[in-house]
């Protein structure tokens, strides 16, 4: 992976991002030393290297068991950082239309990450005839949506094959003591994950809460942890500022945020790294946005949002900066035909790849905006694989713990997400929220 901030000096002298050196090494041996913020939710830093051979193989183990078994679906149930990593990564790796081809693996769908009735009344139209597990997910045990889609999920694969047979195909991901989803799965006997005490939802991607899913899916986890490792390496406290991409990208977003570009857009140019967006959103989101302050996080999937976005990341408010993930190498060569009549005028293109059309349109559309006054940060990595999605997901994780201290807000905790829980709890008439129900009933 490479980090290029040369587009971002144009803006900021190099001088200022290179200041925060002492600062953000400093941050990253409290993120080691968990001597920071938030310092009992650490158990990432260290877990990419730490990943032994019977945690994978137990994760292995589950993936085999539904291959060997014809299960042809796996719905993945969670929300947030218990599903965006695996969502993720699927999508990454995947063939672009993967759900109308045939796998070799179960195809992995997710529900709980909605509370849509038409979603989960759909998809249990799907399940009704097709060979299906559950992979449920959710550290606290206790959070409604994947509760309810979770409710929903069992009651149907019971009714269809029975508890005793049920129970074999469902997987539960949470707490080693605590929730009711842990209560469950012990009474009910399932094969149970267990997400550490010291790993946030967010943070959580390497953890079985990532990893099962990815296996079930087919992949590479190996590989990906082995990304993830190498990146933990190099970014590691004894790392040179000007030699750790995770503190130069931490220190230049603050110093883009502290002259005021307080939006950062995420952009890709494949759409299979959307949801890599997604889950990148998310970490950044929850991590920062707080205390009134915080970089908020957007994204596009270009060029397609050139149609669309283009124009006010061209010529709208000048509050935004750009970080761009360039992919080096695509998995398949096409390319474009010559065509004798050439009433479309292409032929200027022919015998080039497809490809080399994207990049042009890429490093065109970085120098547009640049004039336009869009501070332009670029990530490569050489392809998308498992062992480069691993070394993005570290990067991004350990850059946003550094950019959250630099930021001077705890990146590991998210107590503005009780709000609407509190409302929607009070709105249903949940019991202990009486009080409240009065209250906010009054309001509407
Ligand atoms: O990052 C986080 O901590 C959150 O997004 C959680 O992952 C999300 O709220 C789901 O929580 P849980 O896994 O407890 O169901």
């Amino acid at each position: 992976m490479k980090l290029d901030i040369q587009k971002v000096t144009g803006f900021i002298p190099q001088e200022k991002i290179f200041a925060r050196e002492g600062e953000a090494l400093s941050h990253i041996k409290a993120l080691y030393k968990k001597t920071g913020k938030g310092n009992d939710f650490l158990g990432w830093v260290k877990l990419p290297s730490s990943i032994g051979d019977g945690e994978f193989t137990a994760v292995e183990d589950v993936a085999h068991f539904y291959r060997d078994n014809d299960v042809e679906i796996v719905v993945v149930i969670g929300i947030g950082g218990s599903y965006l990593g695996a969502k993720a990564t699927l999508e990454a790796l995947s063939d672009n239309f993967w759900q109308m081809k045939k796998r070799e693996h179960p195809k992995v769908i997710f529900a709980g990450q909605n509370i849509s009735e038409d979603y989960l009344y759909e998809l249990l139209d799907l399940l009704e005839t097709r060979k299906y597990g559950i992979v449920v997910i959710s550290k606290s045990g206790t959070t409604t949506e994947p509760a309810v889609a979770f409710r929903l999920l069992k009651a149907h694969l019971e009714g269809k094959i029975g508890k005793a047979k049920a129970k074999d195909r469902i997987v539960a991901v949470t707490d080693a003591k605590r929730g009711a989803l842990h209560t469950l799965a012990v009474q009910e006997g399932y094969r149970t994950f267990v997400i550490p005490d010291d790993v946030g939802g967010r943070y959580s991607v390497l953890t079985p809460v990532g990893l099962l899913p990815i296996a079930v899916a087919g992949f590479d986890i190996r590989q990906l942890v082995q990304g993830a490792a190498d990146m933990q390496k190099a970014t590691a406290p004894e790392v040179a500022f000007a030699d750790n991409p995770a503190a130069v990208y931490a220190a230049t977003r603050i110093e883009l945020y502290k002259a005021g570009k307080t939006t950062e857009i995420l952009a890709g140019y494949h759409p299979k790294l959307l949801y890599v967006t997604e889950w990148w959103k998310q970490l950044y989101g929850e991590s920062e946005g707080k205390e009134n302050k915080g970089i908020f996080p957007a994204g596009v999937t270009l060029t397609a949002d050139l149609h669309s976005m283009g124009q006010y990341i061209q010529e709208g408010l000048r509050n935004i900066f750009e970080t761009v993930i360039s992919v080096e190498r695509t998995a398949h060569k096409l390319r474009i035909p010559k065509d004798a009549e050439n009433l479309d005028t292409l032929n200027f293109l022919a015998d080039k790849r497809i490809d080399e059309v994207n990049k042009m349109a890429e490093l065109g559309t970085m120098l547009a905006h640049v004039d336009g006054g869009v501070p332009n940060i670029r990530i490569e990595i050489p392809a998308i694989n498992e062992y480069n999605l691993g070394t993005l997901f570290y990067f991004f994780e350990i850059a946003c713990g550094i950019s959250g201290y630099l930021l001077g807000v705890n990146p590991f905790d998210q107590p503005g997400v009780e709000a609407y829980k509190k409302n929607m709890f009070a709105l249903l008439d949940k019991p202990g929220f009486e009080e409240e129900s009065k209250k906010v009933k009054a309001r509407l």
